[in-house]
């Protein structure tokens, strides 16, 4: 009785200590790595002289950082911003699933070509009570979707860069995509990160992207508990679709080519 009794205790210590480590086992990526250069040729090095490389000059962007002392929420890291900012540099027709605090729109504008339109989808701050829980998603995610809704303006409100952007406050579970079917030349997943939201923010992406367009997601970190619900949902469909992780970032890459 006391051998099963230590045998049990010393499992559920090991289970409490090695908690990360598990979980990061079980939903470890399947993805496979890619280097920015493979995402698009954009990205390949400019050789200065034997020992040093430099960007070409069409990722050279218009920039920003976010002060530390300002405590924004739910934001990209700026080489994922940089990364972002660059592929909209041939992006005319834009959208964004999760506008928060709008650093990435803002810089999406910042270097998009003058036609471009940006559609950026949200949850409106004043109708959160309205939002629909589903019992089987992430419950930390569900949490964030909260925090992170509390924008009602944003870092572009104001500037000349607003022209190009449509924010949209609605639930991306009730949003009609079909009129942009096809359309879309850049398309950035970072809205709830539920598996519910998730796929359905991936299907409707998949429906509005254009022949040779890109679809990026945010936030796929293995092992990390407010991401568990994204790596899940990515690491089963990259079983049918082309989807990698661009080396050094969290953001995971699929470009239409079959359209
Ligand atoms: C992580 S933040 C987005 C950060 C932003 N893309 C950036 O780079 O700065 C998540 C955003 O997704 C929005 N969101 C969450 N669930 C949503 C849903 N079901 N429909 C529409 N927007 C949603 C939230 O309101 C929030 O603005």
């Amino acid at each position: 009785m006391m051998l099963t009794i230590s045998i049990l205790l010393n499992f559920v210590i090991i289970l409490i200590f090695y908690r990360k480590k598990i979980r990061k086992f079980l939903l470890k990526s399947s993805i496979t790595n890619i280097s920015l250069s493979e995402v698009d040729q954009i990205f390949e090095l400019n050789p200065i002289n034997e020992i040093l490389k430099g960007p070409k000059d069409n990722v050279i962007i218009k920039s920003f950082c976010i002060n530390s002392d300002n405590p924004i929420v739910g934001m990209t890291s700026d080489y994922e911003a940089w990364i972002i900012a660059a592929l909209s540099k041939k992006s005319v027709n834009i959208f964004e699933f999760g506008t928060c605090s709008g650093k990435t729109t803002y810089l999406m504008s910042l270097n998009s070509p003058v036609n471009t339109k940006i559609l950026t989808l949200t949850l409106d701050p004043n109708s959160l009570k309205k939002y629909d829980i589903r019992k089987t998603d992430n419950k930390i995610s569900q949490r964030n979707i909260m925090n992170e809704s509390i924008y009602e303006k944003f870092l572009f409100t104001g500037k000349p860069e607003e022209k190009k952007i449509n924010v949209i406050f609605q639930n991306s579970l009730y949003f009609n995509e079909t009129e942009y079917k096809n359309k879309m030349d850049l398309i950035f997943i970072d809205g709830g990160h539920t598996y519910s939201v998730v796929k359905n923010d991936s299907e409707k992406a998949f429906n509005m992207i254009n022949k040779n367009g890109i679809i990026l997601w945010h936030d796929y970190n293995p092992g990390k508990k407010s991401s568990n619900d994204v790596v899940k949902y990515l690491n089963k469909i990259s079983k049918e679709k082309k989807i990698f992780k661009i080396k050094n970032t969290s953001l995971c890459y699929y470009r239409e080519t079959s359209k």
